[in-house]
């Protein structure tokens, strides 16, 4: 679903867009391989990013930048298609934008990495829609994920989260963030040895997702970068999913299954959440009740938007209808709301 198709005055204030697209397994493509582009086309991941920032070396910029080009105009099917532009304090960064969202028509989103204040949203914010209004797109069609990768941009996160009406969800990077604040390990996604305070990663996580959902976005958690541990893997994105995180990036192939078993609801919490939405709404709708009994247990208005987020995303994950599976993108109005790369 497209943001409101409208004119607009320049610089008008967007609509927050509400639509909810499914990111249980997030896969980063160096766009500098051709080949891991090629093969990205063939794998089950719910986003597929095209990476122009940190798996591609300076030399490489330029290429890599073509090859996004070329690619963000491909079929995709129903996958939620990003690219990541380098980040805003970049020589690079402006003519990535430009390009990709120029070239596309059907970019989804640009991933901006390394955000450490809501300046750089903004900056991308207005860029996106001068380019939009040059190419003839609809003003704000493209979203925003926004990186917090660093002491500074945590810090900052509230803000950043509040920065734009195209921003869809934050995303955690580890690898940036552990090297911003001193973490003493190489071990990106896992746990450093010594560390006796339990998950180290569980005060950024839960700033971030409380951010997020304060502003109603997603939250993504970053990479797990041994990807040959598909057992660490699954227990990192079991943890981020426990806390509320909507899905995880990934960096194999091997990742993506995992990714999506563990952030898809159950088929029986899917089949509860339905009953409860249903209940719900006979019961406001028909009987002009705003708490009832279901089976033993009281519902309400917060009980009604806890399952219809598992709906949305049940049924974006193909629970519960029969429409194609890779339509990854589901309205979910009130909801306040993939290849090979081996790449952070
Ligand atoms: C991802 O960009 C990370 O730094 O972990
Ligand atoms: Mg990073």
């Amino acid at each position: 679903m497209e943001r409101p198709d409208r004119p607009l005055e320049p610089f008008e204030p967007l609509e927050p867009f509400d639509a909810f697209r499914v990111r249980r397994s997030c896969l980063a493509v160096p766009a500098s391989s051709e080949r891991f582009i090629s093969k990205a086309h063939g794998l089950p991941a719910d986003e597929v990013f095209l990476d122009l920032e940190d798996a591609v070396a300076p030399a490489a910029k330029a290429q890599a930048r073509a090859n996004a080009v070329a690619a963000v105009t491909g079929d995709w099917g129903g996958r939620v298609l990003a690219v990541r532009v380098n980040d805003a304090s970049t020589p690079w960064a402006h003519r990535d934008v430009i390009d990709v969202v120029s070239a596309a028509g059907r970019l989804d989103v640009i991933v901006l990495p390394k955000v450490t204040s809501p300046d750089h949203v903004v900056w991308l914010d207005l860029l996106l829609g001068q380019v939009e209004r040059e190419a003839g797109l609809t003003p704000g069609r493209t979203g925003i994920e926004a990186q917090i990768e660093d002491a500074a941009g945590l810090a900052a996160v509230n803000a950043i989260a509040a920065a734009s009406p195209r921003l869809e969800a934050l995303v955690f990077g580890p690898a940036d963030f552990m090297a911003s604040v001193g973490i003493r390990s190489l071990d990106v996604g896992g746990q450093p040895a010594g560390y006796a305070g339990g998950d180290v990663y569980h005060y950024a996580l839960m700033r971030i997702l409380i951010a997020a959902r304060a502003r109603g976005l997603q939250a993504i958690d970053g990479p797990y970068l041994k990807v040959r541990d598909v057992d660490g893997f699954r227990r990192s994105a079991a943890s981020a999913a426990a806390l509320g995180y909507d899905g995880k990036w990934v960096l194999h192939p091997d990742q993506i299954d995992a990714a999506n078993e563990v952030f898809a609801p159950s088929a029986d919490d899917f089949a509860r959440a339905s009953r409860i939405v249903e209940a719900y709404e006979h019961a406001t709708g028909v009987q002009a009740r705003g708490a009832v009994m279901f089976g033993d247990e009281m519902i309400d208005e917060a009980s009604h938007k806890m399952a219809r987020a598992i709906v949305a995303r049940g049924r974006a994950s193909g629970l519960g209808h029969d429409g194609p599976p890779g339509d990854h993108r589901q309205d979910a109005p009130g909801l306040d709301a993939g290849t090979g790369s081996e790449n952070t």
